[in-house]
């Protein structure tokens, strides 16, 4: 399989969509291009293999938010205004589950970070969070993502991950790969 991820267009087809998840999937196939196109409020980046490329097989959305300074574990914090911190919103990332299991989840986030930090590069933004279910806690903790407190209880459950860290992270293989 040779993955392409890139932004979402018209002509995809969503339709055989299926990650398991019924509101994740609504989402792509009912709201993603309207909230894309029309409100502007979401980015989608969907997956799709070379040899299928109007078929997707994986997707996330990206927006921005923000979030009190109150709400972070106090350490991540120090030294920070007591303003709204500016946070990009990983709103949604889902994988089909015929290709579950095959790294899909890693190549869409991987590409998450990609566009957050360069999105961080030009504007002022901290973190990245997003709303995990409880069952997908792990699977994001993985990747250096922290549980903080968020403003409604609900199924899911609000997690951070600070863009320096990724940054510094991203620094530090490449000049490993260099050496
Ligand atoms: C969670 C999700 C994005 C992972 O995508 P993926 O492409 O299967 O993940 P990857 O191939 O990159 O990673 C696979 C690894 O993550 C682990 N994993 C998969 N789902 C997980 C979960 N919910 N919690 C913790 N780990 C999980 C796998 O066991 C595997 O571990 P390994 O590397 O040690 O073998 C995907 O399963 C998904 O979209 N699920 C459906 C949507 C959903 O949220 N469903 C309900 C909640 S789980």
């Amino acid at each position: 399989m040779s993955l392409v991820i890139r932004r979402l267009d018209q002509r995809d087809d969503v339709d055989g969509f299926d990650c398991g998840d019924d509101p994740l999937n609504r989402y792509l196939k009912r709201h993603a291009w309207n909230n894309q196109e029309k409100s502007a409020i979401g980015v989608t980046y969907v997956a799709v293999d070379e040899g299928a490329p109007r078929t997707v097989i994986g997707y996330f959305t990206l927006a921005t938010a923000s979030a009190p300074r109150a709400a972070f574990p106090p350490k991540y914090v120090r030294g920070l205004p007591q303003y709204e911190l500016p946070l990009i919103l990983l709103a949604r990332l889902a994988v089909d589950r015929r290709f579950s299991n095959r790294g899909l989840g890693h190549a869409l986030l991987s590409e998450a970070l990609r566009i957050s930090l360069r999105v961080a590069d030009e504007v002022g933004c901290r973190c990245i969070v997003t709303d995990s279910y409880q069952d997908r806690m792990s699977w994001y903790a993985r990747y250096g993502f922290v549980p903080i407190e968020s403003a409604e209880e609900g199924p899911q459950r609000r997690m951070f991950l600070d863009l320096r860290t990724v940054r510094a992270a991203r620094r530090d293989r490449s000049a490993g790969q260099a050496g």
